[in-house]
């Protein structure tokens, strides 16, 4: 597979260096070998997410410096809605200073203990708010998702009928609304159909649930839809962009993915009245309803984000390049979720390592072998991230799939920092049999990936 050429030239460059195997060994053990807890600098190649890590364009960095610092009612603020109606088209919209702050206000204001929240598969801070309001986070993706060499086109879609059995089981009054996740990151970046959403939208709509739709990287599906969908190749993504938020009663966004931005998020919706609601705890938590936790420079490099990540040269690249990782991957016979997704690789730990069990976190095993072989720094999404106890048996359930994500962040890696992540991992795959399995020595209730601490096994 070709590389794509890159659509821009690179103006600002930002050193980064490969420390030595000893010092790569001793942050390791400094940090519990737990990534997060690594100094970013003893970091060669960061994937650890594509959150707010993107290289802004000039065009962003201009409007940066035309930010209004006013308190209310700044311009900046009215850039930002002018790409929101151009782009989303819902009533109202307050800007948050991330994603979860969106989850925080939209859970406040609708879950309450005992309620489900049903998506194809939410991310780990979206279940964790909806946790943390005593509600209960669902995940109904089709079955293929779980199949990592399975290569539907939309293997983010949710499965209809599954949907349709669980409102009918719980109730529709239990579920104060229903969300869908494009792409869905945690199934492996893979994206969702214009026909599951329309789908989707109706089954919730006929039962009376609202429809919010978690939109951190709805560009990149939107590419994809463009792509693989019957009818679609002729349309723009921005064409499709609308036809999507069209069929959904709201959405949020962290913006530091397809809005290209280093912070940001909003929360929009239709209902006139959840929006008081919104914007009360907004003023309580985060800011005036005009800027919500962000400066208003912060608005300006979103408005011009919002557009840019649109650009259909731009999502050929950003597509490509994962794709070419992907089948680099491929090559060296390292086992990964297929098709590549939009924002990250997956690699299959589970398949990789398959004499480390879910108790032992063999996505662990990799991410810290992967720095340690190479100053790489990826995410574990499998058992550290997602295994929780059944809040019914109390006996833990373990997710399907042992993945360890590469994500690329925007803009900011070459051709060459690509092939260095191929060849580093396709050495540490010859040696898979040779990697141990970790345990716990601290681990919190929520969100545990985050601060745990670990010991080899
Ligand atoms: N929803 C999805 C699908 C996400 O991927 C994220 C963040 C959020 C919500 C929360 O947004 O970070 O701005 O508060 N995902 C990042 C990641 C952190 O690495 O995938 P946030």
């Amino acid at each position: 597979m070709r590389y794509p050429p890159e659509p821009f030239r690179i103006k600002v460059v930002e050193p980064i260096k490969l420390i030595s195997p000893e010092a790569r060994q001793q942050a390791m053990q400094a940090a519990g070998h737990n990534v997060f807890a690594l100094r970013a600098e003893d970091v060669f190649i960061d994937l650890l997410t594509d959150s707010g890590t993107g290289a802004m364009s000039q065009d962003q960095w201009a409007a940066i410096m035309r930010g209004d610092e006013s308190y209310a009612g700044a311009r900046s603020y009215y850039n930002l809605a002018d790409a929101m109606t151009e782009i989303f088209g819902f009533e109202h919209f307050v800007p948050t200073h991330q994603g979860r702050a969106a989850e925080n206000i939209l859970t406040s204001q609708l879950v309450k203990p005992g309620m489900f929240v049903p998506s194809n598969m939410h991310f780990d801070t979206t279940e964790g708010n909806i946790m943390a309001r005593g509600g209960r986070p669902t995940n109904l993706v089709i079955d293929e998702a779980f199949d990592p060499t399975n290569l539907h086109p939309f293997k983010g879609n949710m499965d209809i009928q599954k949907l349709r059995n669980f409102i009918q089981k719980v109730g529709p009054q239990k579920i104060p609304f229903g969300a869908i996740t494009i792409t869905n990151n945690a199934g492996g970046g893979q994206p969702v159909s214009v026909a599951n959403i329309r789908a989707v939208s109706e089954t919730y709509h006929e039962f009376g649930i609202p429809f919010f739709i978690d939109a951190c990287r709805y560009a990149e599906n939107a590419y994809f839809i463009k792509l693989r969908e019957p009818g679609y190749a002729n349309k723009s993504t921005l064409e499709i962009a609308r036809e999507i938020f069209a069929l959904a009663d709201g959405a949020w966004m962290s913006a530091k993915k397809d809005g290209m931005v280093n912070i940001g998020g909003f929360l929009a919706m239709r209902d006139g009245e959840l929006f008081q609601k919104v914007c009360n705890e907004l003023i309580l938590r985060e800011g005036f309803v005009t800027y919500g936790g962000l400066a208003g420079r912060d608005l300006d490099a979103l408005a011009v984000g919002l557009r840019e990540g649109l650009d259909e040269s731009y999502l050929a690249y950003r597509i490509g390049q994962t794709g070419y990782l992907g089948a680099r991957l491929k090559e060296n016979n390292v086992p990964c979720i297929e098709p590549s997704g939009g924002h990250a690789i997956f690699l299959d730990a589970g398949r990789l390592l398959p004499h480390i069990p879910h108790a032992e976190f063999p996505g662990q095993s990799l991410v810290a072998s992967l720095y340690l072989a190479g100053g790489i720094r990826g995410v574990e999404i499998g058992s550290v991230m997602f295994a929780h106890p059944d809040p019914d048996t109390g006996k833990i359930v373990y997710p399907q799939l042992e993945m360890v994500r590469l994500a690329i962040p925007r803009r900011v890696y070459t051709q060459a920092h690509m092939d260095y992540v191929a060849d580093v991992l396709g050495e540490l795959a010859l040696k898979a049999k040779e990697l141990r399995g970790y345990r716990f020595t601290y681990a919190p209730e929520l969100l545990r990936h985050f601060t745990a601490r670990f010991e080899t096994l």
